[in-house]
């Protein structure tokens, strides 16, 4: 180095130091601007690699801003004021999406579930609406969109320059109480179910931090805080169904149940960690420790998220996104993690990041911190479409059994005799003595 080079390089130095002291006396961190080096190289990458964002809330969002949500759909093609449309999606690289099937936790809509879940709601319906809206989007968008239901479609999409597009459900509050339900939901495309969202269940126990909510973990209803019996039955026919079972959002117990009994690798749709940052909603190092490629391991992946809310409220930038990412890949592998984002679902997002149109800069992050082209590659889609082909897999495994007779115990409405009309008047005689025989034996 010249005496001038070094020179120069005191100078950078002190005015780094300088800057760096401002920001930390502001206690706020900034987003540095890319190389464009970076970026040009990020972007010639997302050519050639599909990028698979696993959480994308829009559909539900029209809902919110029209009583006829399907006249919202025109404005994917002609720009949506929230986080995903396809200009934005196209200049972002973006080449499939998951698609959230969601309704709320009926709790936070005023409603009450009662203390067993089982009062009666709109959820089913609603959520069925929402199936029908997202059909609705791939196909009057049929020249950008592709619905695909396996790791080949979705890849096959992207070979013929479309965006995938498949579905994950958010909450196992949506299935009415019922494993049947559930299984139409997958014959709709349904390729992942996150066990809870903000509330619990009667399958699984959820970490909360609702909007509305002080963030602090919810106050727990089943024994031991994690799976019940009933979820147990629902992971495992998830396997059974080529399902993948989302760990987002569920109590690090529920997680632990999970991963003691599931059959399949694991999927986080879009979670950060709470080494980094202490929120009950990320995940800690106990179940990072589980996810990974030695023995003993579940062979599952764990996707971000870009908002701020669960990695430093108002401070979070890319660089912190990727730290988090980073974390995750020392804790499990680089072929454990990926991309999720949250859009149109938060509030808030990280700097750097206002919407579809920003992949480039996250990507540029993971190019100057040294990944590889294959370790992009595999952070972008291929360890994903790994574990959505191990799931496909073990659902290839598990043909031959037949679909889990489990039923919620605390469910009061089976056997319906009254489904027989008054005094069984519906019924075939001989079923009706069965039937109104077996009454007057139970009572
Ligand atoms: C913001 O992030 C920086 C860098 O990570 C950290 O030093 C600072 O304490 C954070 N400030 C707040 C308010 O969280
Ligand atoms: C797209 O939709 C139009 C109108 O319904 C239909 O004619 C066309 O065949 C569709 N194209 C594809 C690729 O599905």
């Amino acid at each position: 180095m010249s005496p001038a080079q070094s020179y120069t390089g005191m100078l950078l130095g002190i005015l780094f130091l300088v800057s760096s002291v401002w920001a930390v006396s502001a206690g706020q961190a900034e987003y540095h601007v890319p190389d464009p080096r970076h970026l040009s190289k990020a972007k010639d990458l997302l050519q050639q690699f599909q990028l698979i964002d696993t959480h994308v809330d829009t559909p539900q969002v029209f809902r919110v801003m029209s009583r006829q949500p399907h006249d919202m759909i025109e404005t994917m093609a002609t720009g949506f004021p929230g986080h995903f449309d396809i200009p934005r999606a196209r200049e972002g690289g973006v080449g499939g999406v998951f698609f959230t099937v969601w309704s709320p936790c009926q709790d936070q809509i005023g409603v009450d579930v009662g203390p067993d879940f089982l009062n009666p709601d709109d959820t089913v319906r609603d959520v069925l609406e929402q199936f029908d809206l997202i059909n609705g989007i791939v196909e009057q968008n049929n020249q950008t969109f592709s619905l695909a239901t396996t790791a080949e479609e979705m890849e096959h999409a992207f070979s013929e320059g479309k965006i995938g597009v498949m579905m994950g459900m958010e909450g196992s509050h949506m299935l009415g109480n019922s494993l049947a339900t559930m299984r139409v939901y997958a014959s709709l495309g349904v390729r992942y179910l996150t066990l809870t969202h903000v509330c619990h269940s009667a399958f699984a126990s959820s970490a909360g931090g609702g909007a509305g909510t002080d963030g602090s973990a919810l106050k727990p209803v089943h024994a031991g805080n994690g799976l019940t019996d009933f979820g147990r039955a629902l992971v495992l026919e998830l396997n059974r169904l080529g399902v993948m079972v989302d760990l987002s959002h569920v109590t690090p117990q529920t997680m632990h149940d999970v991963l003691d009994i599931t059959r399949s690798p694991v999927l986080f749709s879009h979670s950060a960690t709470r080494a980094l940052y202490d929120h009950p909603r990320n995940i800690p190092d106990s179940v990072l420790e589980r996810i990974g490629s030695k023995p003993g391991q579940n062979l599952g992946v764990i996707h971000s998220i870009l908002t701020d809310l669960f990695m430093g409220p108002g401070n979070a930038t890319i660089d912190t996104v990727v730290d988090h990412v980073e974390y995750i890949a020392h804790k499990c592998g680089k072929a454990h993690v990926g991309l999720g984002s949250d859009f149109d679902g938060m509030p808030s997002t990280v700097k750097g990041i206002d919407g579809d149109e920003d992949w480039p800069k996250l990507i540029a992050e993971f190019v100057r911190r040294g990944w590889t082209d294959d370790e992009i590659h595999g952070l972008v889609s291929g360890n994903l479409r790994r574990v959505m082909r191990e799931n496909e897999q073990v659902k290839r495994t598990l043909v031959a059994d037949l679909p889990s007779r489990a039923i919620y115990e605390k469910r009061t409405d089976l056997p319906a005799p009254n489904w027989g009309g008054p005094s069984g008047a519906y019924l075939p005689p001989k079923v009706r003595e069965l039937v109104f025989h077996r009454r007057h034996d139970e009572l």
